[in-house]
């Protein structure tokens, strides 16, 4: 078993492949944490017991007199407000008293085998019993009855654990839960550096990197969504770090509504993480005998650099959270109009974009926004999920029938959580969006969002997708997430629940994703949020590939896939070579093949010469696609740091193949240029396909690959493949 409860020292040791975690029982009944980070044996542990016990101006604890302890000054396992320590809280509730202190104390544990699903969220599974052990800890406030079990499961075979918190009330009084976050973690010491991924519209998922300063430092969303602004991810790792050496924790949140991370550095130097749902705008009221789950939280460590927490957290998703068909199954290679035609499209149109689409070798045409309702423009329509016949004049099973006849598979767009306010549906229901009584509406994009936490109004909009996506040969859903939430209250709740909503929301969005996933497992979902903007793990257990960005061109991609990789794999990355801008061709496919490849632009409006060249490129898609989806991503040079390249490398399982990808930003001269590679196996020789010539692995990754005399100019681009010879 990974998880051990060793009793004499009352230690709960948590084991994977590179980690060790550690807390215990202490006196009081207090759960300490000891310990997170390389893997270290049982012998000695005990001795992570000792501890200063309490400081001036940090209260001792009422119950704990005896043996000297401050919950100032000792690293807790999930903190609470109010009862002695003074940093972020991991928990409180507000109870019929109205006052908000809550200590919770440790009453039971059991450990077993494998993992339970979460009620209603997304998580984490395993394939086999084997890959995992859960350990459950059950504390209580004895003062509101709030019962809380904290779940740690065991990745063996990874770097991981994920933790989520189930609270009951156990007494006969309601209560609020003010703050509920999915994990905490104490460190010792404050010599960290932070990692995060902001952004916005078009630039989502850009690296950030600061020394922790005392105070807290967070990040945050409070949009509805886990939003452009901030991915709900952090790392903390030790200074100067890098991709190959160093310590790395790694945080994700499985959850697509609003997050926070916090950090806090006290005046002791000691480092506090928080995460979970966000407080601001949360407040659920538990009733006698309910209870609330939290979103679940992985954690990754290693201490070999930040590559290498990439690719545990690469591997553990896409074996762990990806499901259904698409986990495994080759993904078509897709056309999408939306670039090309945007609204301004009909069924001759589309005929003749599969019809060329075929010609070139592609595998899907995608249908974007425009197909519905009275659709021409984004000010009417959404929720009126019925065919547009003026544009589809055949309807849409016959401008499916005849894409299928060019041999093509079909996919379609959907925005299932917005309502237009120039609808039928909004005519004849104006209270089915989100508003708050007395106040005006905002309106972004002239649309608004359906009240999802309601329902019988998700009931509505998915019995309307349902017809569609029955009646009609459909192998795709885009789902599309293009505003933020405002005026958000439910007209049918009442008052004391109001601080669900944004839950309950997420909530009504992840049960209709269920639902479709279910009803229609051969559907692969891609999600998308005016490109990226709910790029985060709870939409991937849904959908196996997400759109990354809105924003296309080759070389602004580069920082934004650069950013995702960090903790999301190449296969859940949306990439797809468009008609845009500076590069040309080569570069476009080059870049878009670090993701789910696809094309966006009109294929009619190719020249002959183009369409050889995207044909060509259609053949290197399917020769790479294996080692891209199932290999090992290692970051050569980053964008973010080197303003003439930026290089990256696939390299299969068994070492035996790998693709180098260099992108030259911006003309360089003059340049003596050797590529350090990764990952290979040193004793390997391996032959560069587009040479002919040989390197062992050792010298290509001590001494490097020469790439003097390659092509150079503003964004231009190309690839090394290697292949062993043994
Ligand atoms: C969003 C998406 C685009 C496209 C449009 C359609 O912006 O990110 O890819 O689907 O909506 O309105």
């Amino acid at each position: 078993m990974s998880i051990k409860f060793i009793e004499d020292s009352k230690i709960f040791k948590l084991d994977s492949k590179t980690s060790t975690y550690i807390f215990g029982v202490f006196e009081g009944n207090y759960l300490v944490h000891y310990y997170y980070g390389a893997p270290i044996p049982d012998t000695n542990v005990d001795e992570l017991r000792v501890r200063p016990g309490f400081a001036s101006f940090c209260p001792d604890s009422p119950s704990a007199r005896v043996f000297n302890f401050s919950p100032d000054v000792t690293p807790l396992e999930y903190s609470t407000f109010g009862a002695g320590d003074f940093r972020l809280s991991a928990f409180a509730v507000k109870n019929s008293e109205g006052n908000k202190v809550t200590d919770l104390r440790y009453v039971s544990h059991k450990i077993t085998k494998g993992k339970k699903a979460l009620p209603g969220l997304p998580a984490l599974y395993v394939n086999n019993e084997d890959e995992s052990d859960t350990l459950e800890v059950v504390t209580e406030d004895k003062v509101t009855g709030a019962k809380v079990t904290l779940i740690y499961t065991v990745f063996n075979n990874y770097g991981a654990i994920t933790r989520s918190v189930k609270v009951e009330n156990a007494s006969d009084k309601p209560f609020y839960i003010d703050t509920v976050h999915s994990l905490c973690v104490d460190m010792p010491g404050a010599d960290y550096e932070m990692m995060d991924l902001y952004g916005r519209w078009v630039k989502e998922r850009s690296l950030d990197r600061y020394p922790l300063h005392h105070g807290i430092q967070s990040i945050k969303s409070k949009r509805g969504s886990s939003s452009h602004n901030h991915n709900p991810f952090t790392a903390l790792v030790s200074k100067g770090a890098n991709e190959e050496y160093g310590e790395c924790y790694g945080f994700n949140l499985v959850y697509s509504s609003n997050f926070s991370i916090d950090v806090e550095v006290d005046g002791f130097r000691s480092t506090r993480l928080v995460m979970g749902i966000n407080p601001e705008g949360f407040s659920w009221y538990l009733a006698p005998g309910e209870e609330f789950y939290s979103p679940e939280a992985v954690m990754v460590y290693t201490n070999e650099g930040i590559g290498e927490m990439s690719r545990i957290f690469h591997r553990l998703y896409a074996n762990n959270l990806i499901r259904g068909k698409w986990k495994k199954a080759k993904r078509p290679l897709l056309i999408n109009n939306w670039e090309g035609t945007g609204m301004n499209f009909d069924h001759d149109k589309l005929v003749s974009f599969a019809k060329h689409a075929k010609d070139i070798g592609l595998e899907m045409l995608v249908m974007d926004d425009g197909w519905f309702g009275k659709r021409d423009h984004d000010n009417s329509s959404l929720g009126d999920w019925y065919v547009a016949e003026y544009k589809l004049q055949k309807g849409l099973s016959g401008l499916i029938k005849e894409v299928n006849d060019c041999d093509l598979k079909f996919g379609i767009w959907f925005e299932p959580e917005m309502i237009s306010p120039d609808s039928d549906i909004y005519r004849a229901h104006p209270d089915w969006c989100l508003h708050t009584k007395g106040r005006d509406k905002s309106i972004a994009r002239t649309q608004y969002v359906i009240d999802y936490s309601r329902k019988e109004v998700r009931d509505h909009i998915y019995s309307m997708m349902y017809d569609v996506l029955s009646n009609n040969n459909i192998d795709y859903v885009k789902w599309d997430f293009n505003r933020n939430l405002t005026e958000v209250s439910c007209a049918e709740l009442p008052p004391e629940k109001q601080g669900e909503v944004f839950h309950r929301f997420v909530l009504g969005t992840y049960e209709i994703m269920d639902r479709l996933t279910t009803d229609f497992p051969h559907i692969l979902l891609e999600n998308c949020s005016g490109g990226g903007g709910r790029f985060d793990p709870g939409m991937l257990y849904y959908s196996p590939q997400i759109w990354t960005s809105d924003n296309t061109d080759p070389i602004e991609r580069l920082t934004i896939q650069y950013g995702t990789s960090l903790c999301y794999p190449a296969s859940t990355m949306g990439a797809h070579v468009s008609a845009n801008r500076r590069t040309g061709y080569e570069t476009k496919m080059n870049v878009a093949l670090w993701g789910s490849f696809g094309y966006e632009l009109d294929p009619d409006k190719l020249t002959p010469e183009e369409k050889a060249e995207i044909k060509d490129q259609i053949a290197l898609y399917h020769k790479y696609y294996d080692v891209i989806h199932y290999g090992d991503l290692y970051r050569l040079i980053t964008p973010f740091e080197n303003e003439f390249h930026v290089a990256w490398e696939f390299v299969s399982e068994d070492k035996n193949e790998a693709l180098v990808t260099v992108v030259e930003i911006k003309r360089v001269y003059d340049e003596f240029f050797m590529l350090r590679l990764k990952g290979l196996d040193p004793e390997k020789y391996y032959e560069i396909e587009e040479t002919g010539d040989t390197f062992s692995g050792a010298y290509l990754m001590n001494a490097g690959l020469n790439l003097t005399h390659r092509p150079h100019g503003d964004g231009v681009s190309y690839r090394v493949h290697l292949i062993s010879k043994d």
